[in-house]
């Protein structure tokens, strides 16, 4: 069963329908790209899944419940963790106390054994060695981490990244896919979102590609990356 599925979601602002009966799904530890230009809708998936936004038409169902009209802070407490795009960390607060708030975000999830603020310091020395300093001074690449780090706290069963590389430096968009790619290696569950569409493809287990609004294609991550009509089409230049 897969442990999130989406049917035929529509979502709306005012009279512009940005989402338009997209379905899909994601299997327990499989990471799920969706891809597609600008404006294809694919934040707006996001935010509807994390509950920020209100479904128009159609069902999310979670681990077999259907959390479509669930608020945000009971979608979290059932384990689905956004890394926010543009890096939502708190940038008045320290490190260290915006990975107590990752920590705090796990509640009843949190497990003997799981990941602490040492461990995840440990993982991203960086951010230990800037645990006292405000995450606003931290840079760009750093902030990422950051924003990971404390969506992991969360101990997430499903990890939404919307956009991780974006804005980043051609070293640091590497980094950050390493750091993807060692997730999945965990046997995590990701639905990723990404304009490095040909990077995100090469590592996904399966993909989407969405076009204004729609699902225009979908294989698994290898087909679409070695399909000259998507890359043409869909993956320009990238
Ligand atoms: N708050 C909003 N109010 C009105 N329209 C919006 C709003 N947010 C997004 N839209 C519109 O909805 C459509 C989908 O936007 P969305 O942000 O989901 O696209 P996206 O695929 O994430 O694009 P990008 O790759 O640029 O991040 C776009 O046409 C956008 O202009
Ligand atoms: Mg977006």
């Amino acid at each position: 069963m897969a442990l999130l599925e989406v049917n035929d979601l529509a979502v709306s602002y005012g009279q512009i329908e940005a989402v338009k009966g997209v379905s899909f799904s994601v299997d327990e530890g499989q990471v799920v790209a969706i891809v597609g230009a600008n404006g294809a809708g694919k934040t707006t998936i996001m935010n509807t899944i994390s509950g920020l936004l209100r479904a128009r038409r159609g069902q999310i169902s979670f681990a077999g419940q259907d959390i479509t009209h669930w608020p945000t802070h009971r979608i979290v407490a059932a384990g689905i963790v956004q890394v926010a795009e543009g890096r939502a960390i708190l940038a008045n607060m320290s490190v260290a106390e915006n990975l107590a708030l990752g920590l705090a975000a796990a509640g009843s999830r949190r497990h003997e054994g799981g990941p602490t603020i040492a461990t995840m310091m440990e993982r991203f020395p960086i951010l230990g060695q800037r645990s006292g300093l405000p995450a606003g001074q931290l840079s760009g690449g750093e902030q990422q981490m950051l924003a990971i780090a404390r969506a992991l706290l969360a101990q997430p069963r499903l990890l939404l990244m919307d956009e991780p590389s974006m804005g980043l430096a051609p070293l640091l968009v590497k980094q950050v896919f390493a750091i993807i790619a060692a997730l999945k290696a965990e046997g995590r569950t990701i639905l990723l979102v990404e304009q490095n569409a040909l990077k995100a493809l090469k590592l996904a287990d399966y993909a989407y590609v969405l076009e204004r609004g729609r699902v225009a294609l979908s294989g698994t991550g290898a087909e679409l990356a070695g399909n000259q009509d998507v890359a043409r089409a869909y993956l320009g230049g990238l």
